[in-house]
């Protein structure tokens, strides 16, 4: 897994005052919106004595940690620890690391990492999504599997006519023309041209009068874990992004949104959001057996061909990632019990305050047997 990206983590509708724990890159955060609505991301673990904060309440716009009552800014800096008595100043360690934050396209995204602003990766683009043209609906679909796996899943093309015969793919052209990946930035998207089937339910009612033709898609990918597929059916357009967000080693929680322009009214909500799940379904089974679940360092150790470009240079990317040290130790947190140590992502402010540079960059955390904490 990598630091130093944004990642989507939840959905803006699932945010308010009320704290809420998420759990990502094996580590747990917070989340919650301060009195003007804004939204702050946490590193769950208070500092004092690892109480988690998502267990706590916001007051103002401080998050208060349940155990000895801690106040925290949405910066993370502790702004009251009320057993002090009045005046006594409190130490600038007493801090939690608190990440960049951001709402866009109806999701709330954490920089997770500690890069200035000027170093930082962007928040994948998505110009369709101011377009009054397009409706969107939103999901969730979680799997046993390594994000990585989801993510070459998901720019996947020549899988199509295989695991999607009984819906979109067509097995009668399995054939995939030669693309080019256009590099764009931190990613890489590629245009071919399919002939799915024309789809059925209602979708299909839209096809009554159309020309059968060749439908222009395309696929690929924003690191560290987002794809994104364009499809210009005969009816209208669909635009699906997709942020695979990693919670553990073995689970991905696939957070999709969907942008259509053709049956835009709400009522045609719901079926939108079936067609969705049902794709991720038919994947299912065949990634989650994927062996090895991780994806391999060595560009050699699996077979590419010519079809596999994009995942060839999602590969290429993520090395250059890992080379740089932007790889996070998930080891740590996956072993015996009483081995287990909660690791910390370090956030920005541990480059400007020197006393934080090291500190709680990894912090044992008491873990009962039943693996919950204390
Ligand atoms: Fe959070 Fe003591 S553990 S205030
Ligand atoms: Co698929």
């Amino acid at each position: 897994m990598l630091k130093n990206f944004w990642y989507a983590l939840a959905f803006s509708t699932e945010v308010a005052a009320k704290p809420l724990r998420v759990t990502a890159l094996g580590q747990e955060f917070v989340i919650y919106r301060t009195a003007a609505g804004e939204p702050v991301v946490m590193s769950d673990l208070c500092v004092h004595r690892g109480g988690a904060l998502s267990d706590g309440w916001t007051k103002g716009d401080c998050i208060v940690c349940p155990y000895h009552g801690w106040e925290y800014e949405p910066g993370g800096a502790c702004a009251r620890i009320p057993s002090y008595p009045m005046g006594t100043p409190i130490p600038r360690k007493a801090r939690v690391d608190a990440y960049p934050t951001e709402e866009r396209y109806g999701f709330i995204w954490a920089f997770l990492g500690d890069l200035p602003e000027a170093e930082r990766p962007p928040i994948p683009p998505l110009p369709e999504f101011d377009d009054p043209q397009y409706r969107a609906v939103y999901g969730n679909f979680q799997w046993n599997v390594h994000y990585t796996r989801a993510v070459e899943n998901g720019m996947d093309i020549a899988h199509t006519p295989f695991v999607h015969a009984g819906s979109f793919g067509n097995p009668d052209k399995p054939e995939i023309e030669s693309y080019e990946v256009e590099g764009v930035e931190w990613g890489g998207l590629a245009t071919v041209t399919l002939e799915p089937p024309p789809p059925t339910g209602i979708w299909g009612m839209l096809y009554k009068n159309k020309e059968r033709r060749g439908v222009r898609t395309s696929a690929g990918f924003y690191m560290p874990n987002v794809t994104r597929l364009e499809v210009h059916l005969p009816i209208g357009n669909m635009v699906i992004l997709t942020c695979h967000l990693p919670v553990d080693e073995h689970t991905t929680i696939s957070k999709w949104l969907m942008l259509r322009t053709f049956f835009t009214q709400p009522f045609f909500d719901g079926d939108s959001r079936k067609r969705a799940v049902a794709i991720f379904k038919e994947d299912q089974p065949t990634v989650e057996a994927q062996r090895p679940e991780l994806l391999p360092y060595d560009l050699s150790a699996e077979l590419h061909v010519r079809s596999d470009a994009l995942q060839i240079s999602f590969r290429r990317i993520r090395n250059e990632c890992l080379d740089k040290g932007w790889g996070i130790d998930t080891h740590l947190i996956q072993t015996e019990f009483s081995n287990k140590k909660a690791v910390v992502i370090p956030s920005p402010a541990r480059r400007e305050i020197p006393e934080l540079a090291q500190a709680w960059v990894m912090k044992e955390v008491p873990i009962q047997k039943n693996g919950e904490r204390k």
